[in-house]
């Protein structure tokens, strides 16, 4: 770092994320948390307030996870970066770093690599909703005039990453003598970057990046990972029987490679850790952190890891069977007919909404939801607007509900809300 930062770091802590990560910085003065969702616009305009440079690495990350529920990455991931740019331009925020990934390019030809003009063809759930994110910052730049940067990079690896990615997991699973998942035939090609080159790439961006370009940051390495898996076992001291293949994830891409002469050549950045140290730090990591490993792989891991790999045959079965209903609150909120329509053939569906849309009673649960999301989006000076339309509203029916009682800005925005709803 050239310069001093303060840092103030805004997470929900689903899945991945885990305090314990943060121990070696919770006491810096320099440095704050702040526990809540980036779809939350009251709490990140709350946060954001008096911040100069915005880095949103907010994500739902896991590609297989996008599989089992794509709800949650295209709720973070598009509307949450949509919310960060509302509020960055709203505040005038002096620099916006929108970090990305090589998988909006998807699947790379045997041989290529990706460059920062190459289209977006994602593949999966997850890589849709990252690049419907980039799609979305790019308009900020150009018609608002908001000071962004995307930068896209290839798979990460170092310490304390989640192990429900490909690096941790068969890690993990070495160091333990159990089964080395192996999707497929294992000949899918990723370019691996350790986290601490990624930081660096980040930095560079955030001081040197030119506002409004795309800059990925890939490792040196691109390897199969099958010959990864093996050389994890040759690192570790385990048998190469541990390898086990397995079901193949949907929709697997094959490879992904990035093409970095642009941030070489711009901003003087290239990888520094070679892939056999970073492994081998990696490795001796896992080997010193066990009270975190074995913390992050109790509760909600052990459902998902029983679920996916022990059952997965079936699990994935039930995910690619047609028909299948999917598990989101967004699927569920379709309603069901009652019984099968018969088409003739040739039949359109128009799906309406907005004004046009037609009108079907609503039942109040739905008004209170959308008082909610009115909420939300009217941070505080555009309450009373907010408050005439839900009036203006036949169907709106008001519940008095107990007072707020934490002295949190969002709480004590949604009291004035109320007590100017109930008046
Ligand atoms: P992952 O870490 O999920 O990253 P991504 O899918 O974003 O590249 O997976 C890296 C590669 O490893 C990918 O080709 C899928 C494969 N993989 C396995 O073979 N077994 C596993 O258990 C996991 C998690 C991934």
């Amino acid at each position: 770092m050239s310069q001093d930062y303060s840092v103030v770091n805004f997470d929900k802590l689903t899945c991945a994320g885990n305090l314990a990560s943060l121990d070696s910085v919770a006491s810096n003065p320099h440095y704050t948390f702040i526990k809540s969702d980036i779809c939350d616009p009251v709490a990140v305009e709350m946060t954001m307030a008096g911040c100069q440079t915005v880095v949103h690495f907010a994500a739902e990350s896991h590609v297989d996870r996008s599989i089992y529920d794509p709800a949650p990455m295209i709720e973070t991931n598009a509307t949450g970066t949509f919310v960060l740019l509302q509020i960055a331009r709203k505040l005038n925020i002096e620099k916006f770093a929108h970090l990305s990934t090589d998988e909006v390019y998807g699947d790379m030809e045997p041989g290529t690599f990706a460059g920062e003009y190459s289209l977006p063809q994602p593949s999966s759930p997850y890589s849709a909703s990252k690049a419907s994110s980039d799609l979305i910052v790019r308009p900020y730049v150009r018609t608002f005039g908001l000071p962004a940067i995307i930068t896209r990079a290839s798979n990460n690896y170092g310490p304390f990453q989640f192990p429900e990615k490909f690096l941790p997991l068969t890690i993990a699973s070495a160091l333990d003598d159990k089964p080395l998942p192996i999707y497929g035939d294992g000949k899918q090609e990723r370019n691996w970057l350790h986290v601490q080159d990624h930081c660096r790439g980040i930095f560079a961006v955030l001081e040197r990046g030119r506002i409004g370009e795309v800059y990925n940051i890939g490792g040196a390495d691109v390897v199969e990972n099958l010959t990864m898996a093996r050389r994890l076992l040759r690192a570790t001291g385990k048998p190469q029987s541990l390898i086990s293949h397995v079901a193949d994830r949907p929709g697997h891409d094959r490879r992904y490679a990035l093409n970095c002469e642009k941030i070489q050549r711009e901003l003087g950045w290239k990888p520094t850790i070679s892939l056999d140290d970073g492994l081998r730090q990696t490795i001796e990591w896992h080997r010193s952190y066990t009270k975190w490993l074995t913390e992050v792989r109790g509760g909600h891991y052990r459902t998902y890891y029983q679920k996916y790999y022990e059952n997965r045959g079936s699990s994935l079965h039930a995910i690619t069977e047609s028909g299948r209903k999917p598990t989101s609150y967004l699927a569920q909120a379709i309603p069901q007919p009652r019984k099968a329509t018969t088409y003739s053939p040739r039949t359109i569906v128009l799906f309406l909404c907005g004004k046009n849309a037609p009108r079907k009673p609503q039942a109040a649960r739905t008004i209170r939801h959308r008082q909610r999301r009115l909420l939300h989006r009217s941070l505080g000076d555009q309450i009373p607007a907010a408050i005439t339309r839900l009036r203006r509203n036949p169907r709106f029916v008001f519940q008095q509900r107990r007072s707020h009682e934490s002295g949190s800005p969002a709480c004590q925005l949604g009291a004035r809300f109320h007590a100017e709803l109930a008046q």
